[in-house]
Formats: C-alpha cells, structure tokens, sequence
C-alpha cells in the first residue's frame, strides 16, 4: 500500500465503527509495502470484523485482481462471542465496505464462529493474517493455529490486545501455542497494540525490512522510537511511542469530546 492510499485511509478510519489505531494502520501498511515490494502475493484474512474498521484497511492492502480477503465474524450469532469483544454487524459491515472500497468480488465473508472454521474452505497461501475475534485463550490458540497452518512461509500474522491486561486470554492463547508449538512462529515486531509474527526463516529479513530506508515516512501519527528487545528468544522490534506524543493525543481526543458533548447539549 503507498502513502497515498494510507492516507485516505486515515482519513476515513474514524468514521467506522471499531478498534485500530493511526499507528498499527501505518505499521499495516509499510508491511504491506515490504511484500509488495519483494513479490510476497497471497490473500489476506481478518477474524473479528466489528463494522469493518481493520478489514477495510485490509482491503486497501489486497490487490483486488489477484489476491482475496477473507473475513470471520460470528455476526448476530451473539451466542458464539463468548468473551463479549466488539459486536459484529454484518450490514453495517457491508455498508462500510461498499462506501470505503465499492466492488466486493474479492471478498469472502465466513458467518460463524472461527472454531468452525475449516482450513479446507479458507486454504492455504495467505500473506497477512489478522486475529482480533474471540479474546479467550482457547480461542486465540485456536485461531493461531489455524492461522499457521494457512500461511504463507513469507506471510505475517497480526494479533490484537497482545499486552493489553484487558485481555489476559489472548497472551496466554500465544503462550500456549509457543509451548505446544514450538518452533512454528516467531515474534518480529510488538507496537500499536499489535505483535507480529512470522515463520522462523523470516523473522530476521522481516525485522530488517521494517527498519530499513523510508520506514519513518509510514509512520507520521507519533513518530515512534524502535528498541530491540529479546521475546520468546529472538530479537523483536518494538515500536516506542514517547509519552509526551501519545499523552498530547490522549489530551486532543478527550478535548474534541468534550467540545463534541457540549456541541450537542
Ligand atoms: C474486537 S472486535 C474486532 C474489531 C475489529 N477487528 C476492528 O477493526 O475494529 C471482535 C469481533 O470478533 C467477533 N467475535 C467474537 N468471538 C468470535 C469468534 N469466536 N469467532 C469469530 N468472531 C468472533 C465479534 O463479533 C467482534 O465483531
């Protein structure tokens, strides 16, 4: 994805429904440009789509011609959303999806539970995979493994809420599936809320690829400093946001509300 089409992005996120920040879009993105860039073609998939935040993005990413997106939602299925994270609305979805991105013929969108998900209907090869459904840990190993076993031996997988404490199962899903699956995945990058992971063989090219030339013109919402910092025993990028840069969003967001509240009081 180039800058141009990250900016309009950026510039529409806010008027869908859901959960992803400037910074992880950007991060999105410049991934997206490093597999564009080295020929990496594969299809993508989200599980948890809310109203679409994360998916539309996704679908900017995906080359509408050659490669697919996928997503999974248990929609009005509400019996299925055992930890109560988001609601997804199928129409509301749909509705995003045709104002934000038009022509659905690369979309496929699976109406249940991800556990129901069978690796047979979504296949194998994809470059970029999303985890942000179920946010227990049953079902966050669950869906890693699903999505190990779809991945391309060069794609990267995204999960949500990682080191967010709100949601302690979705460590301990990855915990797992490091314990019992060992040696399948490795942490490349850890920002925005967001970890990234990749194949073993991967994890260095990818860590390079991150930071080299350019990478800072992606990332303009809060200018991040990097660390290397050693996870599950490989040197993982993390994305350091100064304080002062997110306190001052933090400070603007809550102003714009409050000047929202009294504009409608
Ligand atoms: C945190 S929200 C997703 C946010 C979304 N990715 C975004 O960009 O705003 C979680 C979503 O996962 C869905 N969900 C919950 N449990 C699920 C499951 N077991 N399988 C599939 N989807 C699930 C919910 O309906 C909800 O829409």
């Amino acid at each position: 994805m180039n800058l141009e089409k990250l900016n309009r992005y950026l510039e529409i996120k806010d008027k869908i429904g859901g959960w992803i920040t400037p910074g992880a879009a950007e991060l999105f993105a410049w991934v997206d440009q490093i597999q564009r860039r080295e020929g990496i073609s594969g299809n993508l998939f989200e599980i948890g789509v809310h109203h679409g935040k994360t998916s539309i993005l996704l679908a900017y990413m995906a080359d509408s011609v050659k490669e697919r997106l996928g997503v999974c939602d248990v929609f009005d299925r509400v019996e299925k959303n055992v930890t109560n994270s988001g609601r997804g609305d199928r129409e509301i979805f749909l509705d995003h999806f045709m104002t934000y991105v038009g022509n659905p013929s690369f979309l496929k969108i699976f109406g249940k539970s991800s556990s129901e998900l069978l690796l047979d209907e979504l296949g194998t090869g994809y470059r970029f995979f999303h985890i942000d459904g179920g946010h227990s840990e049953e079902e966050v190993f669950g869906d890693l493994c699903l999505a190990d076993s779809a991945l391309l031996e060069r794609g990267i997988i995204a999960i949500d809420d990682y080191f967010n404490e709100i949601w302690p199962g979705v460590s301990e899903g990855v915990c797992r599936f490091m314990i019992e699956r060992p040696g399948k995945l490795v942490p490349v990058a850890i920002g925005f809320n967001k970890i990234l992971f990749s194949k073993p063989s991967q994890q260095k090219w990818y860590v390079e690829q991150l930071l080299a030339t350019g990478w800072r013109t992606f990332f303009r919402a809060f200018d991040p400093d990097t660390k290397l910092r050693e996870l599950f025993g490989v040197e993982t990028l993390v994305y350091i946001v100064p304080w002062r840069a997110s306190l001052w969003k933090r400070i603007s967001s809550r102003f714009k509300l409050l000047i929202g509240g009294f504009e409608t009081s």
